[in-house]
C-alpha cells in the first residue's frame, strides 16, 4: 500500500487546499473465527479484524458537497449532502453516501469534504471490504467535523447504511469488528447486548491463514435473507411451544432443541440446529483460546464447517475442497469456511512451521482440481479503525 506521503501528493493535485480540518483513517477488513450467521440471531461471534485495509484521506469544505476519489478504480464522483439516494450504477458509492446518510439521520451536522481511498481488501472475498469502507468513511467524516461518535455506535451507524442504503440485510459482525478490533486480540461479541471482550490470540506456535477461493456466488444475498427467514420461522416455533420469551434462536438451549426438534420443518431444523450449536460453539472456543488450547479450538473450527455445509447449507464445492485439502496437510489445527459464504475464503488455524509447505500444496492441489489459483494470506490479528493523523 502507498505510504501516507505518496497519498497526500495525490490528494493535493486532485483538490485545492480549503484551508480546514483534514487528516488521513483507516479501517481494517475482518476474518471471522467462529460464529457463522449467529450475529442476526442475537448471538455470539469471534471475528477478527485483518491486515488488510482501506485508507481513506479528506478534508472539510466550506459547502454540503461531498467530491470523493477512489484511487483504486480510478473513479470518483460527486454528491450533495441535503440529497442522498442510492445509486443503480456505480454502487460503491452507496457505502460513502449510507454512512453520511444514517449519521445525519441520528442527528450529527456534517458539513461537505473532499475524499480519496484506496484499499487492499480484496473485494467480493468474504473479507468485508464494504464495512471498512462504510466504516472508514464515518470515521473520517465524523474526525473532520469533530463529532464524538463512540465505536460501538459507529459500527451501528455503518450496518444501518448497508441494511438501509446498500440494501444488505447484514447483521453487526463486521462493522463492529472493523471499528473495535485490536491487535493481538480476536473479539468476542455478544450481538445481544452489544458487550465484547478481547480475547488474545498471539500465541507464537499458531497462526490464522486465510485461503480466498476465489469464487463468488452470485446466490449469497437471496440465501442470506432466505436463511434469516428460515430462523425467524424456528424462534417464533421456540416462542410458541416453550413457556417464556424466546426473542431468537439464541435463547434456544441445545438440549431444548433435541427435545423439540422434530416437530419443526425438516429444513427449519438444521438451521435451527446450526445457529444452536454455533452458539456453543463461539462459548467453547473461547474458553479454549483462553486456556492457550489451540487444537481444542481447531477442532471447534471443523465442527462449525461440518455444520455449515450440512446443516446451514451456505458452504459451496470449492469451500469445501479447500477445507478437505486443508485437513490433510500436516500442521492444520482447523479450517472452516469464513463469512456469509457461497465462496469467498476458509480460515485456517496452522502450526507456524508448516505455512510454508501449506501454501504450496493447496495451491498446487486446488489448482489441479478447479482450474482456479487460489490466494493465501497469512495475517495476525489487526488494530481496527483509526486516525492515522488529523490536522488544523
Ligand atoms: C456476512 C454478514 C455478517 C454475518 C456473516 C455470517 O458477513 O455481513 O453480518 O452475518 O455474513 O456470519
Amino acid at each position: 500500500m502507498q505510504d501516507l506521503n505518496k497519498l497526500w501528493k495525490i490528494f493535493n493535485e486532485k483538490f485545492t487546499d480549503t484551508g480546514l480540518t483534514k487528516g488521513a483513517f483507516s479501517a481494517p477488513g475482518r476474518v471471522n473465527l467462529i460464529g457463522e450467521h449467529t450475529d442476526y440471531n442475537e448471538g455470539f461471534v469471534l471475528p477478527m479484524a485483518i491486515d488488510k485495509k482501506i485508507i481513506m484521506l479528506g478534508q472539510l469544505r466550506n459547502d454540503r458537497i461531498v467530491q470523493v476519489f477512489d484511487l483504486g478504480y480510478k473513479t470518483e464522483t460527486k454528491f450533495y449532502l441535503d440529497n442522498l439516494s442510492p445509486y443503480k450504477k456505480d454502487t460503491w458509492v452507496n457505502y460513502l453516501m449510507g454512512g453520511m446518510d444514517e449519521m445525519q439521520k441520528a442527528g450529527y451536522h456534517l458539513q461537505g469534504a473532499n475524499l480519496i481511498f484506496i484499499s487492499n481488501i480484496p473485494k467480493g472475498a468474504g473479507l468485508s471490504s464494504s464495512a471498512a469502507l462504510e466504516v472508514v468513511t464515518v470515521l473520517t467524516m465524523a474526525k473532520l467535523n469533530l463529532l464524538e461518535i463512540k465505536p460501538v455506535e459507529m459500527a451501528h451507524l455503518c450496518q444501518r447504511a448497508e441494511n438501509n442504503f446498500v440494501g444488505v440485510a447484514c447483521g453487526i459482525m463486521d462493522q463492529y469488528v472493523s471499528c473495535l478490533g485490536q491487535k493481538n486480540y480476536a473479539l468476542f461479541i455478544d450481538c445481544r447486548s452489544n458487550d465484547y471482550d478481547l480475547i488474545p490470540f498471539k500465541d507464537h506456535n499458531y497462526q490464522i491463514v486465510i485461503c480466498n477461493s476465489k469464487v463468488q456466488r452470485g446466490l449469497v444475498n437471496s440465501e442470506y435473507n432466505r436463511r434469516r427467514e428460515e430462523c425467524k420461522r424456528a424462534a417464533e416455533f421456540f416462542n410458541q411451544i416453550l413457556n417464556r420469551e424466546i426473542r431468537s434462536l439464541r435463547d434456544i438451549t441445545v438440549d431444548e432443541y433435541k427435545i423439540y426438534q422434530s416437530q419443526l420443518p425438516e429444513v427449519i431444523a438444521r438451521r435451527a440446529k446450526h445457529v444452536i450449536s454455533e452458539n456453543r460453539r463461539v462459548q467453547s472456543g473461547v474458553q479454549a483460546l483462553r486456556m492457550g488450547n489451540y487444537s481444542a479450538f481447531g477442532q471447534l473450527m471443523i465442527e462449525s464447517h461440518q455444520s455449515l455445509q450440512d446443516d446451514y447449507e451456505v458452504s459451496c464445492k470449492e469451500l469445501d475442497l479447500l477445507v478437505d485439502l486443508a485437513l490433510e496437510q500436516e500442521g492444520v489445527l482447523g479450517a472452516r469456511m469464513t463469512g456469509a459464504g457461497f465462496g469467498g475464503c476458509t480460515v485456517n488455524l496452522i502450526e507456524k512451521n508448516y505455512i510454508g509447505a501449506f501454501k504450496e500444496s493447496i495451491k498446487n492441489k486446488y489448482k489441479k482440481i478447479t482450474g482456479i489459483n487460489p490466494v493465501i494470506y497469512v495475517t495476525p490479528p489487526a488494530e481496527g479503525a483509526k486516525v492515522l493523523e488529523l490536522r488544523g
